[in-house]
């Protein structure tokens, strides 16, 4: 029985690191929130949060709901809300839902917009009101009357753009109905043109783009899925592709595209590896890191494929805005007429060219990754959304961190530097299979706000503390977050010890020779010693703890030693009957990039076996749920 769960424990552990053989494809160390700090609060019952705002204070976030505004304060475990005034409904009550929460330039002023019965409202409201009411003003007013707008759907992106005393709100809708694509609510209110064919559109993302100078040039680029309509059997399910529109376009004159895009055009998107024959088409979400010069903003898309594998790749505004600029249009030679640019008046467009317009908006050359490379990332995990940590970008970091959301809940931390990526750690802030909805990072705390559909979850990606065992045990990390300070994994400063690049533990000999040695040698007297003494012929197990799933480590007897995988929690030695060839000292150590530490020692020595405390089958009752968990 007992040699049934081992063998089949040991099956199953040779076909997990057979499917990830990639160790970069491995998050190094796992974190449960026993390991970094979670937080967690219930959120009010009105429906899943529109948006989470990071407060002005450490630890303050504001969530703003379909109807309430609650405060979250987890310094002092503390939450307040309130239903939203609408000015609009204050004479007559009427039913609203909030669909879309902006920030506005002015201090803490966010902007919302939604139903309000059968129509649409839109206002603004000062988040440190006691009674939040929320205003109509001149520039939301166009917006606030709109006949004929649209059910906004919960999730779709949306920017407010706004250029002096004008707002405009642009927002998608997906789905496969009429209504499906970009529309701009304001001044002028613009939407997708009627087209016949029936398109399955999902928005994943809107990117304002104001690329200084001529304000007429400004654009608003949309990111989405399309439902494939050639249905072949080996086609994709899904294919990606970005999509623009100018922010001066105003439709075409009466009754020819009147109050339709006439400057959309799209462009399909690739993520893949051709030499490795996979190639990812079901855009999932993006993320995007403003960059001072347009050119250079990077949009970081992730997708997934139809055999369960999730990738990650970068495009750049500058390669975008060329395929737009050079690319011919798909399928129609008239289109080479077409402008590329943006037009002041665009109701003075002849009608000739928005008979062009109206053939296609589809450009023939696709948008590769920046530098026409393979995806960043690209393993089995399947991943829901992606959040991108841009303060590096401030401070001219040559890497950036990711965070990846799991469908059940896990959450990958990710570096990436140069053409590398590397999985530092994966976090469980749920003990169960969770669906996370959205993630926010506070860039300054490294506190990431989680939420479910129930919960509003604060954890600490800044555990630097977790990193215990000196400084190589830092330095392996490889977290930019973190750095040795020369006692200790502290948050990253500017003079404390790291190498993301790298992770070279060798920098830690340079400064501080003295120091680490004596740390070593302090940690093996602690750790020797322990002595077991047991009865001929008694099973027994050693375990030592495993932390970081990218090392190797192995038990030591002797010239004998034993490999364990790096996919369990803890590396087993078993002993099935116990002469005296086995008594002697037993090892556990760890290997990683060259570094190895002993991480604990046994004496074993055999008794008489009359004496022994520790029976076969005790120590086997132990052992069976190790076993049996594994599996
Ligand atoms: C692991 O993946 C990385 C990035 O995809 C690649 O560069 C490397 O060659 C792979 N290593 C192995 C052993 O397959
Ligand atoms: C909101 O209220 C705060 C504090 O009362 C104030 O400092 C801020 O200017 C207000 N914002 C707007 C847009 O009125
Ligand atoms: C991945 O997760 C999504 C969303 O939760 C789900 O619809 C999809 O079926 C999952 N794919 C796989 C291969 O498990
Ligand atoms: C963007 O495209 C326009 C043509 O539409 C071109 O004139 C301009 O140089 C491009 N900008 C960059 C930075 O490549
Ligand atoms: C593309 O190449 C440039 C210049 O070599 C480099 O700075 C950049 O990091 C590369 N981008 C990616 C995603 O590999
Ligand atoms: C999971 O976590 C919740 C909240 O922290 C706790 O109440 C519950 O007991 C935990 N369940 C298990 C099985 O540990
Ligand atoms: C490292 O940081 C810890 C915690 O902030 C501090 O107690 C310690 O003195 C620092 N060590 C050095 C050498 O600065």
């Amino acid at each position: 029985m007992s040699f049934l769960f081992l063998s089949l424990s040991v099956l199953s552990l040779c076909l997990s690191c057979f499917i990830e053989a990639n160790l970069s494809n491995v998050a190094r160390r796992t974190f449960t929130e026993k390991d970094a700090e979670v937080k967690r609060m219930p959120l009010p019952k009105d429906g899943a949060p529109v948006r989470i705002l990071l407060g002005d204070r450490p630890d303050t976030v504001t969530v703003v709901g379909p109807s309430h505004v609650t405060q979250f304060d987890f310094q002092n475990h503390k939450n307040e809300g309130n239903a939203v005034v609408l000015s609009k409904c204050k004479e007559k009550d009427c039913d609203y839902h909030i669909a879309v929460v902006q920030r506005t330039t002015k201090a803490e002023e966010v902007f919302l917009c939604g139903a309000a019965g059968q129509d649409m409202f839109a206002c603004c409201m000062n988040l440190t009101d006691e009674r939040p009411t929320c205003t109509s003003s001149k520039q939301t007013q166009p917006i606030d009357s709109t006949k004929g707008g649209i059910n906004i759907k919960e999730g779709e992106p949306s920017v407010l753009v706004e250029s002096g005393e004008k707002v405009d709100l642009y927002v998608t809708y997906s789905g496969s109905e009429e209504q499906v694509g970009i529309h701009r609510f304001g001044e002028h209110r613009v939407g997708p043109a009627n087209t016949n064919k029936a398109l399955e559109r999902h928005y994943v993302g809107l990117l304002p783009i104001k690329e200084g100078g001529d304000p007429t040039q400004d654009k608003v680029y949309a990111f989405y899925r399309e439902r494939n309509s050639d249905s072949e059997l080996d086609s994709d399910t899904w294919l990606p592709f970005v999509s623009r529109v100018c922010t001066a376009d105003v439709g075409g004159p009466k009754n020819n595209l009147q109050f339709c895009w006439t400057s959309q055009m799209n462009a399909r998107l690739f993520c893949g590896d051709p030499d490795r024959k996979q190639h990812f088409s079901e855009l999932v979400d993006v993320a995007t890191v403003e960059a001072k010069w347009w050119p250079d903003t990077r949009v970081y898309g992730l997708f997934r494929n139809e055999w369960g594998m999730s990738a990650v790749c970068v495009y750049t505004m500058r390669d975008i805005n060329n395929t737009f600029a050079t690319s011919p249009f798909k399928d129609n030679k008239e289109s080479k007429k077409r402008p590329r640019e943006c037009v002041k008046d665009s109701k003075a467009i002849s009608s000739d060219m928005l008979g062009i317009i109206k053939l296609t908006s589809e450009v023939k050359d696709w948008v590769r990754p920046e530098n026409n490379t393979a995806p960043l990332l690209s393993n089995h995990h399947n991943y829901t959304h992606i959040y991108v940590d841009s303060s590096h970008q401030q401070r001219n970091d040559e890497h950036t961190v990711l965070f990846l959301t799991e469908q059940k809940g896990g959450i990958h931390k990710v570096l990436h530097v140069k053409t590398q990526t590397f999985v530092i750690a994966e976090y469980r802030p749920f003990n169960h299979s969770a669906h996370i909805l959205s993630i926010t990072l506070d860039p300054f705390s490294r506190k990431l706000y989680v939420t479910t559909k129930h919960e509003l979850v604060q954890m600490d990606v800044g555990n630097c503390g977790s990193y215990t065992d000196g400084c190589e045990d830092c330095i392996l990390a490889r977290d930019p977050y973190c750095g040795w300070n020369g006692t200790q994994c502290i948050h990253k400063t500017h003079d404390s010890l790291q190498d993301v690049t790298g992770g070279d533990c060798t920098i830690c000999e340079k400064p501080e020779k003295a120091q680490r040695h004596s740390r070593l040698t302090q940690a093996d007297t602690s750790k020797g010693g322990h002595s077991v003494l047991l009865p001929a012929e008694s099973r027994y197990f050693l375990s030592c703890p495993v932390s970081s799933h990218h090392a190797q480590y192995s038990w030591h007897h002797g010239q004998k030693s034993t490999s364990c995988t790096s996919n369990e929690d803890q590396c087993i030695f078993l002993i099935d009957s116990m002469n005296h060839e086995q008594e002697g000292t037993y090892k556990c150590m760890s290997e990683e990039r060259g570094f190895t530490k002993v991480l604990s020692e046994v004496r074993l020595q055999m008794g008489n076996r009359a004496v022994g405390l520790l029976s076969g089958p005790l120590v086997w009752v132990c052992l069976l749920p190790f076993l049996v968990g594994s599996l």
